[in-house]
């Protein structure tokens, strides 16, 4: 890039590892509207909170309300959110935190993009995985019926695709498991992996 410039910075990633006594890394989840992506990120926000590890969390509802405002729902739209969202959550590993994303991040190839940005072992795909007619059911907003009744239009899973991970580090099934359930089922893959104790 022409005229900008790079500026190393005195304290590295290890250096905040250190001090926070932990590794870092992303907890990328992806999954359809309903999945339970937001309800299991929080959940395991939580018990890492309890943990004393140090997490934050970006929901894609939320990051819609202020970084994200400009951005729709075509495919273009949804690969700039996520490549922003991507951005900021290396960011927060590089400063010694996990951080846990829930985005439908619909698209194989921007999660890779996300994927590449990191060393290999700090990008932890989480698939949460519910059958579309399980969402459907769910309908916890009501959208699919909207998008049904063809008011909201590139609705994922209905007008709108969704690319499931092929090769996710975890996938939970939230037709068969509670929400509190898969957040320990996330803790035990960290503790197991050595991220944390
Ligand atoms: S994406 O695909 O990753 O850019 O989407 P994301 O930023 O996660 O936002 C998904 C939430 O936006 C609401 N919503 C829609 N979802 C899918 N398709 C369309 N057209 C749409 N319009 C609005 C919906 O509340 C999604 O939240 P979740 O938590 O996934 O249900």
């Amino acid at each position: 890039m022409s005229n900008v410039t790079w500026h190393d910075t005195f304290l590295q990633k290890e250096d905040y590892r250190r001090s926070h006594g932990h590794y870092s890394a992303v907890l990328w989840f992806t999954g359809l509207s309903g999945s339970g992506k937001s309800s299991i990120a929080n959940a395991v926000s939580k018990l890492l909170h309890e943990k004393g590890i140090h997490a934050s969390l970006l929901d894609g509802d939320n990051l819609r309300h202020g970084l994200n405002n400009d951005l729709g729902f075509s495919a273009e739209d949804r690969t700039e959110n996520i490549r922003r969202t991507g951005e900021v959550a290396k960011l927060f590993v590089d400063h010694g935190l996990f951080c846990i994303t829930a985005f439908i991040s619909p698209y194989q190839e921007d999660r890779q993009r996300v994927r590449a940005l990191l060393p290999q072992n700090e990008f932890i795909e989480v698939f949460v995985d519910a059958p579309l007619d399980v969402c459907e059911q769910r309908d916890p907003k009501g959208l699919y019926k909207k998008a049904r009744a063809g008011q909201i239009p590139s609705f994922t899973g209905i007008s709108a695709p969704y690319e499931a991970p092929e090769k996710a580090e975890i996938v939970i099934n939230t037709a068969l498991k509670s929400i509190e359930d898969s957040a320990k089922q996330i803790i035990a893959y960290l503790e197991d992996k050595g991220y944390i104790h």
